[in-house]
């Protein structure tokens, strides 16, 4: 019965060790290990047809809840909310914008903007960075226009203080169905 009993108390405190292991391992872990780099490449953009829409622009996320969460603050138009890192935009197919934790690009709060070349055989990446990547056809830096939304998360939308786009809402939806990696399937 002794031997019993001091099995068991053996057992309680080698338990006891290893959750004071396992929860000191949860503690030590996040600090030590440095955040998960977005790794974004070609590769990461496919055909702008693929990607599903709220009024004029596009998501893309791989985690289908997070796809989900950055549309829902797309739909509200909620100031003071942030998309989840990893949410890319489209409006048109040759321009991006890519969420990344703010510290990887304070000025933007995380965003890189992203200037494409995309053709039948993929998508070929121009120019990508916060402040110095241009619009191709206005010559204007990204940042510069999309800097009056930053309560709006740099989306700028409509309302939220972007000088607005020469391009009407159907030129918009004319230059997605324009967008030639589809013919690549
Ligand atoms: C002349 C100002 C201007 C410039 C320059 C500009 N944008 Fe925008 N952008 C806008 C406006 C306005 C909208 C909203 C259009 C709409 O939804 O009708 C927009 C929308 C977008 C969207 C969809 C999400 C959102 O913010 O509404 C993306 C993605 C985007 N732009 C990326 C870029 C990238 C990348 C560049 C540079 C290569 C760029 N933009 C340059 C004004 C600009």
């Amino acid at each position: 019965m002794s031997i019993f009993l001091k099995d068991w108390r053996q057992v309680a405190v080698l338990s006891s060790t290893w959750s004071l292991l396992l929860v000191g391992l949860v503690v030590w872990m996040p600090s030590n290990a440095s955040p998960q780099e977005l790794r974004v490449s070609e590769e990461s953009f496919g055909c702008i047809l693929d990607m599903p829409k709220v009024r004029n622009t596009r998501f893309k996320h791989a985690d289908p809840e997070k796809l989900k969460e950055a549309m829902r603050i797309f739909r509200s138009s909620e100031p003071d909310k942030e998309y989840p890192v990893g949410t890319i935009l489209q409006l048109v197919p040759f321009e991006a914008m890519v969420k990344h934790p703010h510290e990887k690009f304070p000025k933007s709060n995380g965003w890189e903007f992203f200037a494409l070349e995309v053709s039948e055989t993929g998508t070929t990446i121009i120019d990508r960075g916060d402040d110095n990547v241009l619009n191709v056809l206005l010559k204007a830096p990204c940042l510069s226009c999309h800097q009056p939304a930053a309560k709006f998360d740099f989306v700028c939308e409509k309302g939220h203080g972007c000088a607005p786009l020469s391009i009407d809402d159907q030129t918009i939806a004319e230059l997605q169905k324009a967008d030639l990696r589809w013919t690549k399937k």
